[in-house]
């Protein structure tokens, strides 16, 4: 007889992502539901039951999907169904089972009273809130930052607690003022919330040794959790922009230190606005450490896909091959000047070439009398000296906040003795460049 054959699904197919979804709205379901099963008789309403059933379905194909879900390990893809099964059982098997035994449909409430204790088996189904973490995170998260994500993790297990505490209530406390399920539900969820925020009205009290004893655990695991809650928040919520308190961070350490070495005011001002411009440029982050870190692929498709603006802005780059293009781009250094910062300096040796992405320079005379010209977004400086092997002919100021990028001479060396044609393009803009300066001199 031939066995149903599943065929191997894939972790990233998408079919996962909408699983995960359903998974985690079952399990939530039944995390709210189940326990107030415990204390209110609701065995007369159908659709409750009905949702036990789709969530009995829910949770036993989620056991055949497991035994079906290719895995990565060591960056490879494992489609032994063999394998798979094995490390799911003795891995998470077990706690699915659980939860998928459809106690409430063996025990189906109508058959129990109220007060029967078999109902507790009913609560199976939270153990699938064991994984709830874990389904969360593949769900998202690449897109939702992962502190918040913790965050809302976080009041989901406070609130579920107290949920879970406010059932508990009504267990040991009974129904003494008569309320209808919600007005008793509510009440309750109210005593839990205040008791286990410390904050306790004392509007309703233990009545009783038994209430007392379950008042005191409440209060000393409410005292706990309060202190776990709000010290975790603070954590999250430093956590949810990194960038920004890591930067933060960093000015303070360097002003300090400028204070330290009695840095003048106007200077230390000057390093402030720097770094505020670095972090609205580029939220702080150094390009090049970024892109160090990556392996060689990665780090030609990121720094392509990075400098891609710069590329289409440069005109000598339109129309260049891809390889010429991929030498260049390798080798581009980010650097940022200041409004008066000095680039290069008339008379200098020169070991690189610049590129302006974002920014106003002006080129000018040694003696900076002249103005020869002023250079912008996609236009470059600094080639002379290296083509012709000469000091720097100019010298060249920050106008604005300028964000170049800098080439150094041996790539540049490189790219011109296998790309005849840039050589030409270079040479010709050196002479007329030149050819402009003579003229203004004059
Ligand atoms: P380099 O001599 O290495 O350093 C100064 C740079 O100023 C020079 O290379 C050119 O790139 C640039 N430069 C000089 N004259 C002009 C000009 N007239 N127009 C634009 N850029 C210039």
């Amino acid at each position: 007889m031939k066995t149903l054959e599943i065929p191997l699904i894939l972790p990233d197919h998408r079919f996962n992502q909408y699983w995960d979804i359903t998974i985690l709205a079952a399990t939530i379901y039944a995390a709210i539901a189940l326990p107030l099963s415990l204390v209110f008789d609701l065995s007369d309403n159908v659709g409750l039951e009905i949702l036990n059933w789709i969530i009995t379905g829910i949770f036993g194909l989620d056991i055949l999907v497991r035994f079906n879900l290719g895995y990565m390990e060591q960056g490879k893809l494992v489609r032994d169904k063999k394998v798979i099964a094995r490390r799911y059982r003795r891995g998470w098997f077990v706690l699915d089972l659980l939860a998928f035994l459809p106690f409430s449909l063996i025990l189906p409430a109508s058959l129990l009273g109220i007060n029967n204790v078999l109902r507790v088996f009913r609560l199976n189904r939270l153990f699938k809130l064991l994984r709830i973490g874990r389904t969360l995170q593949r769900i998202n998260t690449r897109n939702v930052n992962p502190a918040i994500v913790r965050l809302l993790l976080l009041i989901f297990w406070v609130l579920l607690a107290a949920h879970f505490i406010a059932v508990l209530w009504i267990i040991v406390r009974g129904n003494p003022n008569n309320l209808s399920n919600p007005e008793l539900y509510v009440e309750s969820f109210y005593w839990t919330i205040t008791t286990l925020t410390t904050i306790g009205y004392g509007d309703i009290t233990p009545d009783g040794m038994g209430q007392t004893i379950f008042v005191i655990v409440i209060e000393i695991v409410g005292a706990g959790v309060y202190g776990l809650v709000v010290g975790n928040i603070a954590n999250i919520i430093a956590n949810i922009d990194v960038a920004k308190s890591q930067h933060k961070e960093k000015t303070e350490k360097i002003n300090t230190f400028l204070k330290y070495k009695a840095i003048p005011n106007e200077l230390r001002k000057k390093i402030n606005n720097y770094y505020d411009y670095l972090w609205e440029s580029r939220r702080g982050y150094n390009e090049a450490s970024v892109l160090k870190e990556l392996p060689g692929p990665l780090r030609t498709q990121v720094s392509i896909h990075i400098h891609k603006e710069i590329i289409e802005k440069v005109p000598i780059f339109a129309g260049a091959s891809e390889s010429f293009i991929r030498e260049i781009i390798l080798n581009l250094k980010p650097v940022v000047f200041t409004p008066g910062d000095y680039i290069v300096r008339a008379g200098d040796i020169g070991y690189d070439m610049f590129f302006i992405s974002k920014g106003v320079v002006e080129v000018l005379s040694p003696d900076e009398s002249i103005t020869y010209a002023t250079l912008t977004d996609g236009q470059f400086f600094g080639e002379m000296a290296l083509l012709l092997s000469s000091p720097r002919t100019a010298t060249i100021k920050a106008l604005e906040y300028s964000d170049l990028y800098s080439l150094d001479i041996d790539t540049f060396e490189r790219v011109l003795d296998r790309y005849p044609d840039f050589k030409q393009t270079m040479k010709d803009l050196a002479a007329q460049r030149k050819a402009e300066n003579e003229a203004k001199k004059k």
